[in-house]
């Protein structure tokens, strides 16, 4: 920022006037004061002692007094704390700062060139025999936010999903269709796509464990019975069928796989979600087949007796990896080869960021060190974006046993309670159409959803609690937004007083503790965008609009705005009220959060 540059400058003339030395600017660290000081920067003193060779004291002293008399305009006054010196910033260079912010509409954000690095950003990455769940609604979440932050910091990005469309878990549910579906379609039944495909996948499984038990019962073992029942073999024949390209059976996958499809859109549209490119596993998992064989050919790889294809993991520490069965089948990191391939093929991708639960650690080390033997450039450097598990509080989300925790039910049931809530309010909004009420509801409800979510630590396991997240006071999502409308209506008030905002503002001579240090934090917003960028980490831009937010409401609580009586001061107040809303809108939009005009 303009300010600090000011200072750095002012720092390295200063060392050579006083002392006579040059130093390069980059030894000048500058710092927020710390609260128990007078003082906005502080100016750490001790790498200069040597060139001073005076007592920190003094040097600060001496320096301060250069600052002074040097940049008057921007240093008002300066106390030494031993090798702290704490400047004062004078009121001239805070409002200057805070027009710089008022005429950038993009600020914070930089913009991507054509030669800006190109990330690709893989979320979602749902398997089609089932509905998506909370894991997914987190992965989305995390997938969109992530993507939104690396285009502020100037990448160019694409947002990409591998949808798995292929495998025996979609046989299952296939396979359950045509035994216990009587043709029921989502037209027939009402019921979206996705889901029905679910409840047949929940179906084999009934029928599955049954098959299983019977079996038990007749004295296999349990190993023995899950491999020799005769479900599961139907399924892993109609897989076989499914590879031979069995008309019949490509038919019906294709039938009950755009069922799915049809269902994804619309929880993925209801999330706010969306992708540039999709690929999928039937399209890249034999792509994957021949990379391996490839690197089979170069002695990358190597074959066990059975026919099995392996590559040998051990010299980085790690195990043998099996990447073709002895029968010629693929695994699952298989495509994940051939879809590395296809991506690499269709865009020049500096950077690849996979976001995948934890529990798959394991496989994208693995996948990193193959791609790097198989010669793709960002194989080494590829990001797992590694997140933790979200579970509700009363209790786990397994698939399998049908009690999964349901991505439409979930966002159905926040803007429920959003409606709720807006109605049980004591000052409600009276004047607003049905249709205004639900679009609110719905920000609302998706915003305590998201927020909630996003606002912690990616990597550690979390527990989501719909009623905590809607609530209005905490870091919520609703507290900001609210924050956001409270902001947007006292705008709409002065423009309706015929109070017009200006594009450059006058200078003031006193502000408040309270305005400065809301400046402050609106000029560090681009800091929090880069830290957010390079750590991987929407979670800093939550609490940053959280404690913005949380600072705003302090000054709203102790300063009259609209009935301000200097003009200068209230347009002030207007202007810095106006910009805390931008860079609330800005912060929550990067995190895939709407903000609302009235709540
Ligand atoms: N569909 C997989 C699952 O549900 C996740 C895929 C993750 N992405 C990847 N490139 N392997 O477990």
């Amino acid at each position: 920022m303009e300010i600090e540059n000011k200072i750095v400058s002012a720092v390295v003339l200063g060392i050579k006037t006083l002392y006579g030395q040059d130093i390069a600017p980059e030894t000048v660290q500058l710092q927020k004061t710390k609260k128990e000081f007078a003082g906005h920067l502080t100016l750490v003193v001790f790498p200069f002692l040597k060139i001073s060779r005076k007592k920190p004291e003094d040097t600060a002293q001496e320096l301060g007094h250069f600052l002074k008399t040097e940049i008057p305009s921007v240093v008002a006054d300066f106390n030494a704390v031993k090798g702290f010196l704490n400047l004062v910033i004078a009121p001239a260079s805070w409002i200057g700062l805070l027009t710089d912010i008022h005429q950038d509409a993009q600020f914070g954000l930089t913009e991507a060139t054509d030669h800006s690095p190109l990330v690709m950003i893989e979320y979602s990455s749902p398997n089609t025999n089932k509905p998506l769940h909370l894991g997914h609604v987190r992965n989305n979440l995390l997938g969109c936010a992530l993507a939104n932050i690396m285009a502020a910091n100037g990448n160019r990005v694409v947002k990409t999903n591998i949808v798995n469309d292929r495998g025996i878990h979609i046989c299952k549910s296939m396979l359950a269709w045509l035994k216990y579906g009587n043709g029921a379609t989502p037209e027939s039944t009402g019921i979206k796509g996705d889901h029905l495909i679910g409840d047949y996948y929940v179906a084999f499984d009934k029928h599955y464990k049954e098959q299983i038990k019977e079996l038990m019962e007749e004295g296999m073992s349990e190993e023995e019975a899950k491999n020799e029942a005769p479900l599961i073999k139907e399924a892993r024949e109609m897989l076989v069928k499914w590879e031979n390209n069995d008309p019949e059976v490509r038919a019906l996958w294709r039938k009950m796989n755009e069922w799915v499809y049809a269902g994804f859109d619309v929880t993925y549209k209801a999330l706010g979600v969306s992708f540039d490119k999709i690929y999928y596993e039937s399209e890249t998992y034999l792509e994957g087949k021949e990379k391996v064989l490839e690197g089979l050919d170069k002695g990358l790889f190597f074959r066990k007796e059975d026919g099995s294809v392996w590559a040998d993991l051990t010299p980085e520490g790690l195990d043998e990896k099996l990447l073709l069965r002895s029968d010629g089948t693929s695994v699952y990191m298989t495509q994940d080869i051939g879809t590395a391939k296809l991506r690499f093929r269709d865009y020049p991708i500096d950077k690849m960021i996979y976001v995948v639960g934890n529990e798959q650690n394991y496989h994208f080390q693995v996948l990193s060190i193959l791609l790097d033997k198989l010669g793709f450039e960002w194989g080494k450097d590829l990001v797992h974006f590694s997140y933790g598990m979200v579970e509700l509080p009363n209790g786990k989300m397994k698939s399998r046993e049908g009690t999964v925790v349901d991505a439409d039910d979930l966002v159905a049931e926040m803007i429920g309670s959003a409606r709720k809530m807006s109605e049980d309010k004591i000052n409600k909004l009276t004047d607003l159409s049905e249709d205004e009420a639900n679009e609110i509801a719905r920000i609302v409800g998706l915003g305590a959803l998201k927020y909630f979510i996003l606002k912690v630590d990616a990597r550690k396991n979390m527990l989501f609690n719909p009623a905590e997240s809607i609530d209005f006071n905490g870091n919520t999502g609703p507290f900001i937004q609210y924050t956001y409308a409270r902001i947007r209506s006292i705008l709409r008030k002065a423009s309706e007083a015929g109070i017009s905002i200006p594009e450059t503002l006058s200078a003031q001579t006193d502000l408040s503790e309270k305005e400065i240090s809301l400046i402050q934090m609106l000029a560090d917003f681009p800091n929090v965008v880069k830290q957010a960028g390079s750590d991987y980490n929407p979670s800093c831009i939550a609490n940053y609009c959280y404690d913005l937010v949380k600072e705003y409401n302090q000054f709203y609580h102790d300063f009259s705005i609209l009935h301000e009586e200097n003009e200068n001061k209230k347009t002030f107040r207007l202007v810095l009220s106006a910009e805390i809303s931008k860079i609330i809108r800005t912060g929550m939009g990067l995190l895939g959060i709407e903000v609302p005009e009235r709540m």
